[in-house]
């Protein structure tokens, strides 16, 4: 049996997801009522949280310290698959969060027959969740979770992961994904898979899929809207 199906681990998450949904919810219907009031799009409300993050990192995110963010139970579906379908055994994560996208990464490296992910948070509130729902899920064994900003706290992951990265999972300040894939470049394995959830940057969009830099990247029809950029490095 697949780790996500077992009780353990699919009872956890369906809590989760239960409880992402009640810290929420409200706070993004509201956010979606103001973007749709002022006639906004949400590319263009994707690019106000980039100039709010670039003029203070974490005053953003302590504002969002009771909110999961987390992603939806297709995308950890898919977060699985794609792990599987790459045999992946060394993944890194930029922004953790509560662990929901990680417990779905860790069951896959379980069933890949083991490896080690690398998570990333601010939030020490967050990380300390984070750790008790790996623990609940069984899944601790498999997984670090380094608090901090990931720009300094993901440096070394090449070095403590024991090789290069199988799998990328971007989730962090929409600013940044840029500036982390940079830094995690030469760590990357030839054809690893780099997933960006909510790549709203258009910088960050325009290195992607620029081929020249090393990548295929196209954006994916999974949770359409969301800005899920799939990517997978050639070089
Ligand atoms: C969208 S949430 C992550 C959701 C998580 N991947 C999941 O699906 O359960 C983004 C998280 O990134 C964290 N974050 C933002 N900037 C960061 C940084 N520079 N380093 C580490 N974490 C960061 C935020 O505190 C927030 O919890």
């Amino acid at each position: 049996m697949d780790t996500l199906d077992t009780d353990i681990v699919a009872q956890l998450l369906e809590r989760l997801h239960r409880e992402a949904h009640a810290a929420d919810h409200a706070h993004f219907e509201q956010v979606m009522a103001e973007i749709e009031a002022s006639g906004q799009t949400a590319e263009r409300w994707a690019e106000t949280l980039l100039v709010e993050e670039r003029a203070g990192l974490r005053p953003v995110y302590q504002g969002y310290a009771g909110h999961f963010l987390s992603v939806t139970p297709g995308y950890g579906e898919f977060l699985y698959a794609m792990a599987r379908a790459s045999n992946a055994v060394r993944i890194v994560e930029f922004g953790t969060s509560m662990g929901v996208s990680t417990v779905y990464l860790a069951a896959a490296l379980r069933d890949n027959g083991g490896g080690r992910l690398i998570g990333s948070e601010l939030e020490p509130s967050k990380v300390s969740r984070a750790r008790g729902h790996l623990e609940a899920a069984g899944l601790s064994d498999l997984v670090e979770i380094r608090e901090g900003d990931a720009r300094e706290t993901l440096a070394d992951v090449r070095t403590a992961l024991g090789g290069p990265i199988d799998l990328l999972l971007l989730d962090g300040a929409f600013s940044l994904y840029l500036p982390v894939l940079k830094l995690l470049e030469p760590h990357l394995r030839p054809g690893a898979v780099v997933l960006g959830e909510n790549a709203f940057d258009p910088e960050y969009q325009a290195y992607v899929r620029d081929p020249a830099n090393g990548y295929r990247s196209r954006t994916l029809a999974i949770d359409e809207g969301r800005g899920n950029e799939f990517s997978v490095r050639t070089k």
